[in-house]
């Protein structure tokens, strides 16, 4: 697939594309070195969270873990915390075992996209992005914002994820990235992408501001919105779940850590789910008793919020509840007391912080004790 030398419009389409992108890109901190860790941690995070809310956590993450060797030498738990409020935290135990291999054999991060891709977590869009970007290997990395940029500048129909739309991405894209010599191939990755994101976005194509709007085939038929043609919906998964913030007499708050998927590892309120026509009170005894083995007494519900885990809407219904054994909650296995400030040492998912803002994670009144030293089982003292 050669181009001809200066009349091919995938050529013009490159060039156009990354002198915009080399003047117009957004400053953002993943971009001020090619460092491959750096690039690495940024693109894992970015996988299924906005920029805006990666940034703070992409920073904090990188100080405490400055490379692969720092990551393979913290415990689970520092991992999970670190990438508390990002959610998706199968990536970050991927990112730990991928730096637990490297530390065992002694070597640093791969430098191309086929032994990136064997390392845990990376699949071909991550590897194709740190090799692109930290090597400057001619890969195309092809991600959401991609097929979208890509389909409505080619007029590709066809529904994402099928193999005819597909196959026509992954053709335009490997041709685009070979025209004009594969040059910075990084950088052209990350044109698509920030057009993506910033211009040739979702909802709303500003095709006014799009530097590549003569290129474009969407646009010129009118309607580059309908590109790419959205999947049939599918039904949505939804569940009203109870939730119990539980203090034990020191005003230390109950969590019990996950055993299963999603979020295991993770510590979470006491909870359940409500079966059709139970009410959420009567769904918290029950629940909790069967997952738990605890006793509880509902006290109090308070306004329930939504969240959404995995694309499953939760409806959670939060109450203040009492322990009807209150001496039995420590010999419970995975159950954990924790005080109100230690509830940012533990790693734990944005359900729990929401509950927690509802309810109020410390008491009113003279229970809680600021430093009481706490003798139950499985406290963080
Ligand atoms: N999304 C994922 N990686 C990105 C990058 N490097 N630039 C812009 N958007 C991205």
């Amino acid at each position: 697939m050669s181009d001809p030398p200066s009349a091919s419009p995938f050529r013009l389409l490159r060039r156009t594309l990354l002198a915009w992108f080399q003047k117009n890109k957004r400053s953002l901190p993943f971009r001020e070195s090619s460092d491959a860790w750096s690039v690495w941690v940024s693109e894992v995070m970015l996988q299924q969270t906005r920029v805006e809310a990666m940034l703070p956590r992409y920073r904090a993450f990188l100080a405490g873990f400055p490379d692969p060797g720092s990551l393979a030498a913290a415990s689970a738990d520092e991992v999970l915390a670190a990438w508390a409020g990002l959610g998706y935290y199968g990536r970050a135990r991927a990112l730990h075992r991928a730096a637990r291999r490297l530390a065992a054999e002694g070597r640093g991060v791969p430098q191309n996209a086929a032994s990136l891709r064997r390392l845990p977590g990376i699949g071909e869009y991550t590897a194709a992005a740190i090799a692109s970007i930290s090597f400057k290997e001619p890969v195309a990395a092809v991600d959401g914002n991609v097929r979208r940029v890509l389909s409505r500048l080619f007029a590709v129909g066809g529904v994402r994820g099928r193999a005819p739309f597909e196959g026509r991405i992954r053709e335009l894209a490997d041709r685009l990235m070979e025209a004009d010599d594969a040059r910075e191939p990084g950088d052209w990755n990350q044109a698509l992408m920030e057009l993506g994101a910033t211009v040739c976005t979702a909802t709303g194509p500003r095709c006014d501001r799009c530097p590549v709007r003569e290129f474009c085939w969407a646009r010129l038929g009118g309607k580059p919105e309908e590109f790419p043609e959205r999947p049939p919906p599918r039904p949505t998964d939804s569940v009203r779940l109870a939730m119990a913030v539980v203090r034990d007499p020191e005003g230390r708050i109950l969590v019990f850590r996950r055993r299963e998927s999603p979020m295991r590892g993770l510590y979470e309120l006491p909870c359940g789910e409500c079966r059709s026509g139970e009410s959420a009170e009567d769904a918290l005894v029950r629940e909790t008793a069967a997952n738990y083995g605890i006793r509880l007494r509902p006290a109090r519900e308070f306004p329930g919020f939504r969240h959404t885990v995995m694309q499953r809407r939760i409806a959670v219904v939060p109450f203040e509840a009492n322990l009807v054994e209150p001496a039995s909650a420590g010999a419970v296995s995975g159950a954990r007391f924790v005080r109100p400030k230690d509830l940012d040492r533990i790693p734990s998912g944005s359900m729990l912080r929401k509950a927690l803002a509802r309810v109020g994670s410390t008491r009113q009144g003279s229970e809680v004790r600021p430093d009481a030293a706490g003798s139950l089982p499985g406290s963080l003292d």
